[in-house]
């Protein structure tokens, strides 16, 4: 129970890496604010932790929108007094865009602006406004923890064009937090998977026709960021787990 006490948002904890590592949060003894748009989702995740003993409520909230963001935060301190912990981990490749991607190596040059605003709204605004919200409660306290959660796609050269490029955009964001934050106590790190069997992952692999693709388990991308949480030194600030999750 070495998170015993702490507040901690999970961003995207509906169900995938976000689902296990809010149950991974709570089993230390956190108390989980589950956030995502879909509430039935979040109840399940909150059912599931309860169900272990744990503490956990749900938020439903669209998180690309400023104005949502900020009332989570607002939300948060009015109920809990403080926000110890933030998991930035919502993200992907939610329902609205797999419309437009009907395969994974889109051309650079063949990329619509629609396209490749949809998906940096999804992998780079969201977690830049829980930040940006966030951050500012966590410098009052003089302490915090935010880990958020990039990719093996945003570390290599890849093909997956904007969600790369956002991807990529966590790492010199989680970055410039920790050199912006560490006088406050805060510290800002990054988990980077390859690909894991979550929901969206597999809705994924459909679209692109990859479903024999090897994927790692959610529950592995859940151990490294307590392991950040709960077990890394105080002075790893900034710096990027990756994960070979497929190994
Ligand atoms: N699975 C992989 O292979 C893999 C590998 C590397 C990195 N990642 C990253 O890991 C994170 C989680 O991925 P996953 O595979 O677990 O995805 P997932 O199964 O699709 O789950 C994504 C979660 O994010 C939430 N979300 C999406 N858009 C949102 C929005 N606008 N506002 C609030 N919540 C939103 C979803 O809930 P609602 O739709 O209900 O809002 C859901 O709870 C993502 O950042 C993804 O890029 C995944």
């Amino acid at each position: 129970m070495r998170l015993e006490g702490k507040i901690a948002i999970v961003t995207g904890a509906g169900k995938g890496i976000g689902r296990d590592a809010a149950l991974a949060i709570a089993a230390e003894g956190a108390t989980v604010v589950a956030v995502a748009r879909t509430l039935a989702d979040l109840e399940e995740t909150v059912r599931l932790i309860e169900e272990k003993g744990g503490k956990a409520i749900a938020l439903s909230r669209d998180l690309t929108i400023g104005e949502q963001v900020q009332s989570m935060a607002d939300t948060v301190v009015e109920k809990f007094g403080r926000i110890d912990i933030l998991v930035n981990n919502a993200g992907g490749y939610p329902k609205e865009i797999y419309n437009n991607i009907e395969h994974q190596a889109i051309k650079i040059w063949e990329w619509s602006e629609e396209q490749w605003d949809q998906i940096i709204k999804t992998n780079l605004r969201i977690p830049f406004l829980c930040i940006n919200k966030v951050v500012p409660v966590m410098i009052k306290q003089r302490s915090g923890d935010i880990v958020s959660v990039s990719s093996r796609m945003g570390r290599i050269a890849s093909q997956m064009g904007a969600y790369a490029v956002a991807k990529g955009g966590i790492i010199t964001m989680t970055k410039t937090t920790a050199i912006q934050t560490q006088e406050y106590g805060i510290r800002a790190n990054a988990v980077s998977p390859g690909i894991v069997d979550t929901p969206g992952q597999r809705v994924y692999n459909h679209s692109v026709g990859q479903d024999d693709a090897k994927m790692g388990r959610s529950e592995d991308v859940a151990k490294a960021i307590v392991y950040l949480l709960c077990d890394a030194p105080a002075v790893m600030t900034g710096q990027s787990v990756d994960l070979f999750t497929t190994v």
